[in-house]
Parts: structure tokens; C-alpha cells; sequence
């Protein structure tokens, strides 16, 4: 396995190699990035996961100084599960050799919704960052996870509509055993915010068995969600919501493929975790 850090280096290495599955990563890597490269080393002859904490997608007042950073426990972790073929680690000065990145990929409205609504500008951040991956990577395929699924449906939609040459591969969420999904955010909570936080999928799990037990009625659902983590002290909700899973426009009651998403702070840690229904 090599460590790579420039541009260069890394086309260089593309240039010699047949098939490549590329894995994009903000690094502190845990479980839910592993399945990710263990899909993508299943998908093609050889796999890159990219290290790199995108300035752009962090607002202003978010989480970008206090990141986790642990370029060499992600490299051991990697190394001890095997098969990957190259680390792309980056700096800054590589990817934005300019002060400010000129050419910026802009998404549709729909990235203004949900998390977008909440985050101006992180999805521009995310495609813009993504696409220079991908022109540095050249793969064949991407794997991304269902956990960040706005962010899914942001990039596929981009491949679609740019004619990126690349595969899109949706990875299913990892979860510690209580349900949990599993976030390199997970690290800054407290023992008590560790115990609380299952919360979240505790409520998307009711809402789901609600809707295929025959309420639609969404909005009264997330109401109820929104009351109960509320006296739980949850008190920075930002969204519950019901989407069409394939557009992720508001549900209609006829739809059949649905995600419940939901983002919420406890403590100074936004968690956002979803969870599909599929009515077929
Ligand atoms: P990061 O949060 O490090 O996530 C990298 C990839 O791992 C994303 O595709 C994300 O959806 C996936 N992932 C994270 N937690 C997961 C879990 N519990 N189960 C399954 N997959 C999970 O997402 C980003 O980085 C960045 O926005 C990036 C795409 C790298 C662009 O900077």
C-alpha cells in the first residue's frame, strides 16, 4: 500500500493500473468507512480511499479546526484490513493551490433543503471537492455511503448530469449495536450524549414502522418524533422530514420509496442519520 500526497504521483500511479474503485474519505476512519472499502474492493482491481478535511464544505462557526486528524491510524486501519492499493493524502496547498477555488460546482435547489437549508454552501463544497477527486482519480467506480444520502443523491445526480465517466456505488449504513449510525462526529461526544444519541434511529425506526403500517400522515409523525427528543433535551432539531426516496421531493401519500431523514444537535455535535421505506 503507498501513501501518496501529490497529484502527480497519484496520475502516475492511475496510468499503470487497470480498473479503480475509489472510496472518498475525510479520514478518522471507523466501521462505516471500512464497509465502504471493502465494497469497493469487491467492485473493481484496485482501490484508492482519499484523506483529505474539505475547507470548502465546512461553514462558517462549523466543525473544520476541531476535525479529527489521524492520518496514521486511518493508514493502519487500512493497511490491517488490506487490499488497497493506494492512500491519496493530499494538503491543502495541493487540492487549492489558490487562496479561494475559482471554478466551483454549483447543485441544484435541492441542496439548499434539508441539511443544504442548515449549511449554505456544503454541498457546493462537497461537489466541487468530488469532481476534482474524481479528475485526479480517473476511477471507474465511487463508493459513497447511505448515512450522508442528500450527499448521495447530490453526487449522482452530478454524474448524471455533467456525463461524468464513473459508477456510483450506495453503500448501506453502519451502526454501532444500539442502532447508532457510525460518524467520525461520534468522537466528540460525552459518555451521556453517547447513551442519548441512539435516539435518533430509535425515531426513525418508529416512523418507518408507522408508515408501512399505513399512516401517512408525515408530518403528524415527525411532529411526534420532534416532541419526544424535545423532552429528552434535544432542543436544536433542525429537520424531520419525509422524502420521495428517488427525488427526495416531499413525500407524496402514493409514493412508494421513501427516506425519513432527520439532523439534530446534542451537545455541539450534529448527528444526521436516515432511513429508507420501501412500500413495494
Ligand atoms: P466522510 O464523512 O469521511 O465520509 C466518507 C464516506 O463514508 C461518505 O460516502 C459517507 O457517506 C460514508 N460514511 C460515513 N459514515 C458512514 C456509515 N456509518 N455507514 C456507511 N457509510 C458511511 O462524506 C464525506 O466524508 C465528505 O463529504 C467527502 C465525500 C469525502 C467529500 O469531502
Amino acid at each position: 500500500m503507498k501513501i501518496i500526497h501529490t497529484i502527480a504521483e497519484l496520475r502516475a500511479w492511475r496510468k499503470t493500473v487497470g480498473t479503480v474503485a475509489f472510496v472518498p474519505t475525510m479520514g478518522s476512519l471507523h466501521a462505516g468507512h471500512m464497509s465502504l472499502i471493502h465494497a469497493a474492493k469487491a467492485a473493481a482491481e484496485h482501490t484508492v480511499v482519499s484523506i483529505f478535511v474539505n475547507r470548502l464544505q465546512f461553514g462558517q462557526g462549523e466543525d473544520f479546526d476541531r476535525y479529527p486528524r489521524t492520518l496514521e491510524n486511518d493508514a493502519a486501519l487500512i493497511a490491517e484490513q488490506g487490499g488497497v492499493d493506494v492512500i491519496f493524502a493530499p494538503d491543502e496547498k495541493e487540492l487549492y493551490p489558490n487562496v479561494i477555488q475559482q471554478y466551483q460546482v454549483t447543485p441544484p435547489a435541492i441542496a439548499e433543503e434539508l441539511c443544504g437549508a442548515f449549511r449554505p454552501g456544503h454541498f457546493r463544497g462537497v461537489a466541487t471537492v468530488v469532481t476534482k477527486l474524481f479528475n485526479i482519480v480517473e476511477a471507474d467506480i465511487a463508493c459513497f455511503g447511505k448515512k450522508d444520502f442528500q450527499q448521495l443523491f447530490v453526487i449522482q445526480s452530478m454524474v448524471k448530469d455533467l456525463n461524468m465517466n464513473i459508477q456510483i456505488l450506495p453503500v448501506d449504513t453502519g451502526r454501532a449495536e444500539d442502532g447508532l449510525a457510525l460518524s467520525s462526529r461520534n468522537a466528540f461526544l460525552t459518555a451521556d450524549q453517547r447513551n442519548e444519541a441512539p435516539r435518533l434511529y430509535h425515531h426513525l425506526s418508529r416512523m418507518k414502522a408507522a408508515i408501512e403500517a399505513g399512516d401517512r400522515d408525515y408530518s403528524k409523525l415527525a411532529v411526534q418524533a420532534v416532541t419526544d427528543l424535545r423532552v429528552r433535551g434535544w432542543h436544536d432539531i433542525d429537520y424531520v422530514d419525509t422524502r420521495n426516496a428517488e427525488t427526495l421531493k416531499a413525500a407524496s401519500n402514493t409514493d412508494h420509496k421513501l427516506v425519513i431523514l432527520i439532523a439534530a444537535r446534542i451537545g455541539s455535535t450534529r448527528l444526521i442519520d436516515n432511513i429508507e421505506v420501501n412500500l413495494d
